[in-house]
């Protein structure tokens, strides 16, 4: 028989979430619950996320991306949405021939970037593209742009993706990896599962950031004006992941908590750590969890 366990009660009403976007000045410019991120902790906790999805989520990304023609007989690709440069410089690694110029809005995230032991073909400028002129050194030209993860968080992706299409030369392809909350399990209600994507969601309705973006991408690029010629849904799973899925929701769990206690406060998130911690043997034969990828290349005509 299934075990259950206590999770602290949660408020599903919605009626206390405000919406603490503030798009009072430049609506497209709120990065949802990344928007100006400063809080040291809040930091710490994205730096192991971005760390543990370089990881657990980097090499099948860098296998499709391979196959999809990305570096090939490119002069350059760039990366708007850098972060702290833990993808850009495991994506570089893994293309060695071509330069990837990472371009990142958030001064706080670039200081977090081990310049010292990135590959050589990366670095990252301080950039919000799409507002701010592209850095002097990419005159040496581009004519690939990878988005993982970016548009998410953006409370509207596309004047950022019409600056891409203007940056880009004729020709010129655009990458974008993204996730989907459409969330489903196998076997019954998995609780530490359930509590986590549920606050998932929570936080980021409130914070601003769109979790259903992955559905939108085609739509997204085309009104951008590029056209889309990969749109491929990975259904990524506990079955297959094993233990790097329980780390990805659990560290999840914790920046969700970072952001908004109130939303997902200490003893919930604590149940949450316990729990995944627990069903370490026997979450795979008891349980189908999923985390869907989106994977979408699209070219400018
Ligand atoms: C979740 S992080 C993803 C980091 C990295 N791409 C990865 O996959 O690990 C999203 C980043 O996009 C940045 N960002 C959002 N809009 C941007 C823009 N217009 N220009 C530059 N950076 C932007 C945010 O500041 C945030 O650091």
């Amino acid at each position: 028989m299934r075990e259950t366990f206590d999770l602290p009660e949660l408020d599903l009403s919605g009626s206390h979430l405000q919406n603490i976007v503030d798009d009072d000045d430049n609506p497209w410019l709120t990065l949802g619950i990344m928007d100006n991120i400063e809080d040291p902790d809040l930091l710490r906790e994205w730096g192991r996320m971005l760390d543990l999805q370089t990881r657990v989520l980097g090499p099948r990304e860098t296998a499709w991306l391979r196959s999809k023609g990305f570096g090939r007989d490119s002069v350059g690709v760039i990366e708007p949405g850098s972060g702290d440069g833990n993808f850009g410089a495991f994506l570089s690694r893994s293309f060695p021939d071509t330069p990837v110029y990472g371009l990142e809005a958030n001064e706080n995230l670039v200081a977090r970037f081990d310049a010292a032991s990135a590959p050589r073909n990366y670095g990252i400028d301080i950039c919000t593209v799409g507002v701010d002129p592209l850095p002097e050194r990419l005159g040496v030209g581009f004519d690939q742009c990878i988005l993982r993860f970016v548009l998410q968080h953006m409370s509207d992706p596309t004047p950022l993706l019409k600056a891409v299409y203007e940056a880009l030369p004729p020709g010129g392809q655009v990458f974008v990896i993204e996730e989907d909350h459409s969330f489903f399990t196998g076997g019954g209600a998995w609780p530490p599962y359930a509590a986590a994507t549920d606050a998932w969601s929570r936080v980021y309705e409130a914070g601003g950031s769109d979790g259903a973006v992955g559905r939108k991408l085609p739509a997204l690029l085309t009104d951008a004006g590029f056209t889309v010629r990969d749109f491929d849904i990975v259904l990524r799973n506990n079955v297959e992941m094993g233990e790097d899925f329980l780390e990805l929701f659990t560290q999840a769990s914790r920046v969700l908590h970072h952001t908004r206690p109130d939303l997902l406060p200490g003893d919930v998130l604590r149940s949450i750590e316990m729990r995944f911690a627990e069903d370490a043997e026997r979450h795979s034969s008891a349980f189908v969890a999923t985390y869907p990828q989106i994977l979408l290349r699209a070219t400018k005509p």
